[in-house]
């Protein structure tokens, strides 16, 4: 796909793993570490350094493994011992970035930092300006953006540029933007902010109001270069951007974004998979791109157009996203097609009043099961045979 390269910045290890149920130890995430880079990441926030010991050692450990593959990334607040802190941590990494925040909108300013607004402003540069003295690569997020006065955080982002800001990063840090909004915002920022051209706009969506994905993708169409995510979608509260999902939006839909990503797409459900594991947090069953359901088709109707073409009822191939086929599930909206497929399978070809049996068994026991698995198939198959 030709277009511009949308850069996926993975924060699964820094915004997903701060969130309840999520915590890892350093060897967890330094497996998870491979695999983001096996994904094809190109930019892995791998932690807060300043917020603890374990979490220098992390980041430490993953610079020093995988600084040459990927841009390891260190959050810092605008404070000199976080940016210090940060700094040591990444700083034998090849492709290193540092990441500042500091909160713009009126309340935040007014109850967290008791700042005014030329506090913010005065902050965030002398900030930006150490984080630029120890490398070239600096993102800054004024936190809150969304709730932020436009004209001040127009402001705020121009004076981070200026400072020496090369990725400028757009926080909905609570989930309150609704698409169209942050779409407005983004391109707000494109045609006001002086000098924007020097940095990549960025998107970072939490998942509040269940927007997240579709806030990051208005942003892209509003001409937003970088995507904040994490893999299924863990993170604060209800969670960040998804990156299975906007990596396969932006592929299955490339006509209309007429943008791409570096993801080798086929890692997304081993990845998925790992985090599941390592974590035991389990995604739902029906969630997009890498639940269980998520290329399973179980009515009649279905069933029958998928064993037509697959393309009837999937709009992605279930291996360009690793996942080891589709699903045809059998239960009671199953139909005959399907069922016939499944003994083929199973390597049972019956003659046309054997089936009939067969088929009539199998809907009486799927009224009373969620799912048939090949094992009451087979159970049915030789009950009717045995029969006659
Ligand atoms: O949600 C948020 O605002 C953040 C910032 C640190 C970027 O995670
Ligand atoms: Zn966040």
């Amino acid at each position: 796909m030709s277009g511009d390269i949308v850069t996926i910045f993975d924060t699964t290890l820094r915004d997903g793993e701060q969130s309840p149920g999520c915590s890892m130890n350093t060897a967890e995430k330094l497996e998870i570490a491979k695999a983001l880079v096996e994904l094809g990441v190109d930019v892995m926030e791998a932690g807060f350094p300043i917020a603890s010991p374990g979490d220098f050692e992390a980041v430490s450990q993953i610079a020093q493994q995988y600084g040459d593959r990927t841009t390891i990334c260190a959050l810092a607040r605008c404070r000199k011992e976080d940016i210090d802190r940060a700094w040591e941590a990444i700083k034998h990494a090849e492709k290193k970035r540092i990441h500042v925040f500091l909160a713009t909108s009126a309340i935040h300013r007014e109850h967290k930092l008791k700042m005014t607004k030329e506090d913010i402003i005065q902050r965030a540069v002398e900030m930006v300006k150490r984080a630029a003295g120890y490398c070239q690569d600096v993102e800054f997020s004024p936190e809150d953006a969304v709730r932020t006065e436009l004209d001040f955080l127009t402001e705020v982002v121009e004076r981070a540029i200026e400072a020496g800001a090369t990725t400028v990063n757009i926080p909905d840090t609570v989930g309150y933007a609704v698409p169209s909004q942050y779409y407005n915002c983004i391109r707000h920022l494109k045609e006001n902010v002086r000098n924007i051209e020097k940095a990549v706009i960025s998107t970072h969506c939490h998942d509040d109001l269940g927007m997240a994905v579709s806030n990051s993708l208005a942003a892209v169409e509003a001409g937003a270069r970088q995507i904040e995510c994490t893999i299924n979608g863990i993170g604060e509260r209800a969670g960040n951007a998804a990156l299975e999902e906007v990596v396969m939006a932006l592929r299955t839909r490339s006509e209309f974004y007429k943008c791409s990503t570096n993801i080798d797409t086929k890692r997304l459900y081993p990845t998925s998979h790992l985090l599941t594991t390592i974590t035991g947090m389990k995604v739902q069953r029906n969630k997009a791109i890498v639940g269980r359901n998520a290329f399973a088709h179980e009515s009649g109707i279905h069933q029958h157009g998928m064993l037509q073409h697959s393309e009837t009822y999937e709009i992605m191939k279930p291996e360009d996203v690793g996942y080891r086929g589709t699903s045809l599930v059998l239960g009671k909206h199953s139909g005959r097609h399907a069922f016939r497929n499944r003994l083929q399978e199973l390597g049972y070809e019956l003659d046309d009043s054997a089936f009939q049996r067969v088929f009539q068994d199998f809907i009486n026991l799927a009224d009373k099961k969620k799912e048939v698995y090949d094992a009451d198939i087979v159970a049915l198959i030789e009950n009717q045979l045995g029969d006659t």
